[in-house]
């Protein structure tokens, strides 16, 4: 097992990044970049985290949980001043403009920013689903993209999904089956379940399908048999 710490306790100075790089990237020759978010350098620049997984596991393959981890961690611990960007955003059919750090992620600037407090912060690592928004129709962890990323793009939150005073048929469904018990996880398992039958794009889905493909959002008052039922009531009548 290897004892080599990739620990960083202070940020490294352009000539000493270099060969850190090298050297995580030795020890974790199959480190993965994920389908969205940092660029591999900013997480193997995580390294202070990966020796915990390291040493659960020699062969270790860093889990997407742990690299959000790690990634976390180091853009704190790397954190220094920018300038604020002008970042405009269109929600919910509504254009905003605003001073932000271009780092803000995309739940951050929603929630802080534009007070859209339904998009809810759960774990904040690409775990749990409570952030689940719509961008450009597609489902997103709103919590691992960056707000400046998505200037071009339509985003919908929960706050989005009535027209006119009505509630969605994902809604009112939700309301139907009894789909949730305290509601944290509510609005992004709705935004989950919209998604999922555009996908789906009319093909009917089973029980099982339905939870493999919601098995991203988590719900830890285990309401789950009522969200299938819903997300099915809705199916049935689409
Ligand atoms: S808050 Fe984004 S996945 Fe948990
Ligand atoms: S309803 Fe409580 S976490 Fe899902």
């Amino acid at each position: 097992m290897s004892s080599v710490n990739f620990a960083l306790t202070r940020p490294l100075s352009a000539g000493r990044l270099r060969p850190y790089l090298r050297a995580v990237k030795t020890r974790f020759p199959r480190l993965e970049k994920p389908a969205f978010g940092p660029s591999k350098s900013l997480l193997l620049m995580a390294g202070h985290m990966l020796p915990l997984s390291a040493r659960l596991n020699p062969s270790h393959r860093a889990s997407s949980s742990s690299i959000a981890v790690a990634y976390t961690s180091a853009m704190a611990e790397h954190a220094t001043p920018v300038a604020a960007a002008l970042l405009k955003l269109r929600v919910n059919g509504n254009q905003h403009s605003l001073p932000l750090d271009p780092r803000t992620t995309l739940l951050d600037a929603l929630r802080e920013h534009l007070g859209l407090y339904g998009t809810k912060k759960g774990c904040d690592q690409g775990q749990c689903g409570a952030c689940t928004v719509h961008v450009n129709g597609r489902r997103t962890l709103a919590c691992l993209s960056l707000a400046i990323a998505h200037q071009q793009d339509e985003i919908t939150t929960i706050e989005g999904l009535s027209h006119n005073g009505a509630l969605h048929p994902m809604q009112e469904a939700f309301l139907q089956f009894d789909g949730f018990q305290c509601g944290y996880c509510t609005p992004g398992q709705i935004m989950s379940a919209v998604a999922l039958l555009t996908e789906a794009a009319g093909k009917p889905l089973s029980p099982a399908e339905i939870r493999e493909r919601m098995s991203g959002n988590i719900c830890r008052c285990g309401a789950y048999p009522n969200i299938v039922e819903a997300i099915q009531h809705v199916q049935e009548g689409s």
